[in-house]
């Protein structure tokens, strides 16, 4: 039995997001959580022929308890998405408290889950959800991630527009968080390898640190990326369920997490990142979660830079989340 739980299902990336989950077939019941129309989508998606039991939950008749009751996986994609002219961490005044208290609930009806942080600014969201956890003293640091895959698609979707190979075939590893100048991409370590002029890695960097305004522009008010990011979450919510429930090794995505203190490949990193405690860095995913964060590796002068920028932005967002929870709980 695999029950996943999307919380924020109604939403832009909350439909096409459990679209996928059920065509999951590792999936077998699909919980539905939202504060409007969860049932409805529930009833659409439930007449969809692949194994996953599809039901709905609004926050009446805990609804939350019942979404999240027995969930091995649970994803977050519940908050408002940003509008022309504002930065991810415009967000955060009413993100944080949807945020806090879905990972109250999560704390109390899905303790042992994996739960995969969608909702922005993902960079203190996190925060926020290991902070409640650790409150209610239910906190593994290797089942919590911040989903940033949407930024390693558009960098091999962006770096196969001037390599003019396929896009799935790219890998750049993107490192730091997600926001702007702290969406470090790795161009140096492109895989198949690939040289750039320092032109086009400037501006492929730009790009794939600011992509998502591209998308938010489009919409012209209407939201930011949905379609794209529910592909996101969907994959890496697959990967998950492959280490976790198929036992599959090896497998690898980037994602924002917690750098344990004790732990010796953590402790490398957190040199390597001014102590901060937490960062985006390709995530080798086990049985248990996370089996393993890799370094860095060799990274080039124009890197170096660009992560210097990072880490400063990352340590204000990191000590906002942490603060938002201590100082309200
Ligand atoms: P949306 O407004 O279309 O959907 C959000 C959903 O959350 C709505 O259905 C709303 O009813 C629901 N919601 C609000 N408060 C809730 C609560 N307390 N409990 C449960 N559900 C609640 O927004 P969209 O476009 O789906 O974006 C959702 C979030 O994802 C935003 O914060 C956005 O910035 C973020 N995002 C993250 C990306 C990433 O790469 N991590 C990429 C794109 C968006």
């Amino acid at each position: 039995m695999v029950k996943v739980a999307v919380l924020g299902a109604s939403g832009g990336i909350g439909q096409p997001l459990s679209l996928l989950l059920k065509l999951n077939e590792c999936v077998t019941e699909l919980s539905l959580y939202d504060i409007v129309n969860s049932p409805g989508v529930a009833a659409d998606l439930g007449h969809i022929n692949t194994p996953a039991r599809v039901t709905g939950y609004l926050p009446a008749d805990e609804g939350l308890k019942h979404a999240l009751t027995k969930a091995h996986l649970v994803v977050i994609p519940a908050g408002v998405p940003r509008k022309p002219g504002m930065t991810r961490d415009d967000l955060f005044k009413i993100n944080a408290g949807i945020v806090r208290d879905l990972a109250t609930g999560i704390a109390q009806h899905a303790p042992n889950a994996y739960v995969l942080i969608i909702s922005n600014p993902v960079n203190s969201t996190v925060p926020i959800v290991v902070e409640v956890l650790k409150k209610h003293g239910v906190f593994d640091p290797k089942k919590i991630f911040g989903v940033t895959t949407l930024d390693v698609i558009r960098a091999s979707t962006f770096s196969s527009e001037i390599s003019c190979k396929d896009p799935r075939d790219i890998r750049v590893p993107v490192v730091g968080g997600h926001s702007g100048p702290t969406i470090v991409p790795l161009l140096s370590q492109i895989s198949p390898p690939q040289s750039f002029t320092q032109e086009q890695i400037e501006k492929l960097t730009h790009r794939i640190q600011y992509g998502g305004d591209e998308v938010v522009k489009a919409k012209d008010g209407a939201g930011s990326a949905t379609l794209s990011m529910a592909q996101a979450g969907a994959r890496f919510a697959s990967s998950i369920l492959d280490a976790t429930v198929k036992g599959k090794a090896g497998i690898i995505e980037p994602s924002y997490v917690y750098l344990e203190a004790d732990n010796e490949h953590c402790a490398n990193l957190k040199k390597a990142v001014e102590g901060l405690e937490y960062f985006s860095y390709n995530v080798e995913l086990g049985p248990g979660g996370i089996h393993k964060i890799h370094g860095l590796g060799e990274i080039s002068e124009h890197e170096k830079k660009l992560l210097a920028a990072a880490i400063p932005e990352l340590k204000l967002s990191i000590e906002k989340g942490i603060s938002f929870i201590n100082s309200k709980l």
